[in-house]
């Protein structure tokens, strides 16, 4: 394997070769990195030459972080063991004028998707000194966590889970306002359903826009879904170059679950792996406001064939791990989709028909999803809907739900 160099998130990672290891033991040198390290001897070229040689080859990676076209830190894993998929991650950034950890987060998150996605680690160690704040800080933000019984121990041990650290990711990604490549996504599973090349793209920065539309449509993309912020709109004169529109202010609802409830009426599990011509309904009700629908440039039927596709794969538990369903003389009256991810619900799909709304039955499905979470140890759920559903929203609120994010989507058909 070589991998000489990284890019991501606006940032470059070089492998560190034989002519840069007197910069870096410079580096190392100065107290103020020293202080920060176990081992603080002086470093002499002899012992960086011997230390070189242990770490070129692949087991070890450190990488020198280039920004702005400036060499400024360094980070790296090292003995890693390919068999337990492990290895010891380290990061120091020398340059003073980037400690404000946006780089830092950028370099972490360009090094670890390469730890864990390209090297299939599971799992990366960490040492921390006891009273390095500002490390243990920066650390446990990206996903590591402090492991049990070192209140006692100077250098700290961590782990760092892939599971965690994907979990973090998107929210640094968001918080910290990095631009994932500054690049359109390709979505497989959207362009072979709806027989178009489409893809993806969350835009923080409004100026990046039409170059990253532009290369799109060079790229022979026919239809660009944009993610912004709440407060990230398009002007006219974009969207009417690339024929875009706003089609959907997506509003995330959260729950932390406190105690069980016991449904108002009987919600039951839906066994079976055939569909039922009411459940259909039902799924199709509660996409009455999907930007797939509302968006008049699909063809008509694609909404239908989309959330019929969702369904049948939720019964199948290829897209839901619960259905639940509320029943009123043999028919499904109400369901509920839950799809469970790490230690969060996402509730997929909710609806109740239009006759029997404001019985409590939407109030008695969420209480056993809730439930169902309760029992396996999980008290986080979350559900997007439409900020036009206010019905929805107000009744995700009456249901003890807050307001997490809200997003502007737009389409561009190229
Ligand atoms: C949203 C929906 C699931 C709610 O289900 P429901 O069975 O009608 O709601 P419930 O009767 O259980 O109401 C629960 C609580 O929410 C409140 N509520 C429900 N709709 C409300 C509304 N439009 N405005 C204010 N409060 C509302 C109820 O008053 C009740 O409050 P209470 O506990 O103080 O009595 C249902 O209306 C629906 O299916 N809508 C269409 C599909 C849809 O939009 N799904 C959401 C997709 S994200």
């Amino acid at each position: 394997m070589s991998f000489n160099k990284l890019e991501k998130y606006g940032i470059v990672l070089n492998r560190l070769t034989h002519d840069k290891i007197e910069l870096l033991r410079n580096w190392r040198n100065d107290p103020k990195i020293a202080n920060c390290m176990e081992f603080r001897d002086y470093i002499t070229p002899e012992m960086q030459e011997i230390w070189f040689r242990t770490i070129d080859n692949d087991r070890n990676f450190y990488f020198l972080v280039e920004y702005d076209g400036k060499e400024i830190g360094i980070i790296n894993i090292r003995d890693i063991d390919y068999g337990q998929k492990t290895g010891e991650g380290g990061i120091f950034i020398y340059n003073d004028n980037y400690k404000d950890g946006v780089v830092a987060v950028r370099a972490s998150l360009c090094f670890y998707d390469f730890c864990f996605e390209t090297l299939g680690l599971n799992k990366i160690i960490g040492h921390i000194l006891q009273d390095n704040i500002r490390s243990q800080k920066f650390n446990t933000a990206v996903g590591y966590e402090l492991q049990p019984c070192q209140e006692q121990v100077l250098n700290q041990l961590y782990f760092l889970a892939k599971d965690n650290y994907l979990k973090k990711r998107e929210s640094l990604i968001q918080k910290k306002q990095i631009q994932n490549d500054k690049k359109v996504e390709y979505l497989a599973w959207d362009t072979e359903f709806f027989k178009k090349k489409i893809g993806r793209v969350f835009v923080y920065n409004i100026d990046n826009l039409s170059n990253i539309l532009q290369a799109a449509k060079n790229d022979g993309y026919q239809l660009v879904y944009v993610f912004g912020n709440q407060d990230f709109a398009v002007n006219d004169k974009i969207l009417k170059q690339f024929n875009g529109k706003l089609v959907d202010k997506k509003v995330f609802f959260k729950k932390n679950i406190e105690t069980a409830q016991e449904p108002a009426v009987f919600v039951s599990e839906y066994m079976s792996r055939e569909l039922t011509p009411e459940l259909e309904e039902l799924t199709y009700l509660s996409g009455e406001h999907s930007r797939f629908k509302l968006d008049e440039n699909f063809a008509k039927d694609d909404f239908y064939r989309m959330y019929k596709v969702w369904i049948e794969n939720s019964v199948k538990h290829q897209m839901a791990d619960n259905v639940f369903v509320v029943n009123e003389n043999n028919l499904i009256k109400a369901m509920l989709t839950l799809k469970i991810d790490h230690d969060k619900g996402h509730i997929t799909l909710i609806a109740v028909a239009s006759d029997t709304q404001g019985k409590g039955y939407g109030k008695a499905l969420i209480a056993a999803c809730e439930n169902e979470l309760l029992g396996r140890g999980i008290d986080k759920l979350e559900v997007p809907t439409q900020i036009v559903n206010e019905q929805a929203c107000r009744f995700y609120e009456k249901c003890g739900f807050h307001i997490k994010s809200i997003n502007n989507i737009y389409h561009f058909w190229l």
